[in-house]
């Protein structure tokens, strides 16, 4: 059954689950709201976030796959608990619906990519500059640019897909994550001479204001980051080595993300405090940021050349790592359900969830109906902000939250100690792992979600 499945090697688990996590999340959505929640005590309450919400979910994940060998759905049914694979199905639905956005904006960072080397060589003069605003809204109109980028990438993760766990996603994210790495090293190395970089690390780290939403943010944007609360880590943790350590691995993955996006936070800081105080409102929360404020910042620098075009390959690749991982969630399904051999699953979930991410494609501007629907009221404008919205405030969240109960409470404490030592040696935190899943985990959570409900909140 292993063998059929195909696992990961004791490295590839780790990068592969590393690529999953890393991705827009850590380069773009967390410096954004690191800056708009006024730096260091947010990130502060974040790491507490990660450590208490996070990883105790993550270990979790990694030890229902891991001791089924199976895919969301079928995992819980292999655990004689068919009602709690309502995870497994949630799951599958909110792969679909993340993967249908992401791969829009994944796909910008392609277009944004081989743009920036047209600059590069033909020079990034002031009216480049001041049209890069009117250049990105432009973009977002042509509705055959947006299609056909979002294609190209969805094109790009269904082939690595469909090579399998091994020699596709395996292979390529242990060549991506060393090289998506070093690519950010370089640009921490390039912006610590820059005039801005003393104050954005003190930014980074000083004590601030911090408001209950913000605390509500930073749980919320744990989950996300870290690839949480829809059975990916479930599904690659279903591929892993009985002789790894779960505890082990899933904090590093943790350390990982982290680190990955701070990185991203000192290079963006750093751009924008070399800006007068006056022009730093610029960078805001809007989407568009990494394609019209930042292409400036970076050619304004020694070797802005050779930096911007950098940046979108490493997008671009922190963005495909997930990708996969979100179609994996659902490709493996089909495979494990549905005996569908790899290729068909791939072609034909691929393609459907092209199909549907059409929507969202041309929900920025292209087609005037799909952007400025609110099929939910005032939550949300348009369809891309509308999926959005529903991943991040309610299915991510209410997966996350049953997963730490089901662990929590109705999991066998015997047999999840066993599944954790297993590749570990006696776990001596298995106490206080089982406590923070059984109270802390789904009082964080749930605050968010009666947040979300009955104060109408809400997180994106
Ligand atoms: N973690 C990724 C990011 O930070 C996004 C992502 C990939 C994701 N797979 C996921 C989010 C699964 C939630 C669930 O960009």
């Amino acid at each position: 059954m292993t063998k059929e499945r195909g696992s990961f090697s004791r490295l590839g688990f780790i990068l592969a689950a590393a690529g999953s996590a890393i991705g827009l999340g850590n380069i773009w959505k967390f410096p954004y709201m690191t800056f708009e929640n006024n730096g260091g005590s947010f990130v502060l309450v974040y790491l507490l976030a990660v450590a208490v919400v996070g990883l105790p979910i993550m270990i979790a994940e990694i030890v229902i796959g891991r001791s089924t060998q199976k895919s969301p759905v079928a995992a819980f049914l292999a655990l004689k608990k068919p009602g709690w694979s309502i995870i497994g199905w949630l799951g599958i639905m909110t792969g679909f619906v993340i993967l249908s956005y992401y791969s829009v904006v994944a796909g910008w960072t392609v277009h944004y990519f081989i743009k920036s080397v047209g600059w590069s060589i033909r020079g990034f003069g002031p009216e480049t500059a001041a049209t890069l605003g009117d250049q990105f809204g432009l973009f977002l109109s042509r509705p055959f640019a947006q299609i056909g980028y979002h294609a190209l990438f969805m094109i790009f993760s269904m082939t690595v897909v469909i090579f399998g766990v091994k020699s596709g996603i395996e292979r390529l994210t242990t060549i991506l994550m060393p090289v998506l790495f070093g690519i950010l090293l370089i640009l921490v190395i390039t912006s610590a001479w820059s005039s801005g970089f003393p104050e954005a690390i003190r930014f980074l780290f000083k004590p601030c204001q911090i408001s209950p939403d913000s605390l509500l943010e930073a749980v919320g944007h744990a989950f996300f980051t870290l690839s949480l609360g829809m059975g990916a880590i479930i599904t690659y943790g279903s591929y892993m080595k009985k002789d790894e350590s779960v505890p082990r691995s899933a904090a590093l993955v943790c350390v990982m993300d982290t680190l990955i996006a701070l990185m991203a936070c000192v290079v963006m800081f750093s751009l924008i405090f070399s800006l007068p105080e006056a022009d730093r409102t610029q960078f805001s929360a809007s989407i568009g940021v990494m394609f019209t404020t930042l292409p400036k910042l970076f050619y304004s620098m020694h070797g802005g050349f050779i930096l911007s075009p950098l940046f979108y390959i490493l997008v671009g690749f922190a963005a495909l790592t997930s990708t996969i991982s979100l179609l994996e969630v659902v490709v493996a399904f089909f495979i494990d359900q549905l005996n569908w051999s790899r290729i068909r699953a791939t072609l034909l979930m691929g393609l459907t969830i092209f199909a549907f991410g059409i929507l969202s494609a041309l929900s920025l501007g292209a087609v005037q109906g799909l952007s400025v629907i609110r099929p939910l009221g005032g939550k949300s404008q348009g369809i891309f902000d509308t999926m959005d919205y529903l991943a991040s405030n309610w299915f991510l969240p209410v997966g996350g939250i049953l997963i730490a109960l089901f662990v929590g409470w109705i999991l066998p404490k015997a047999f999840s100690r066993k599944e954790v030592e297993e590749g570990h040696g006696p776990f001596r935190l298995h106490g206080l792992w089982i406590f923070l899943l059984r109270f802390v985990a789904p009082l964080a959570i749930g605050w968010i979600v009666y947040s979300v409900i009955i104060l109408g909140k809400s997180f994106n």
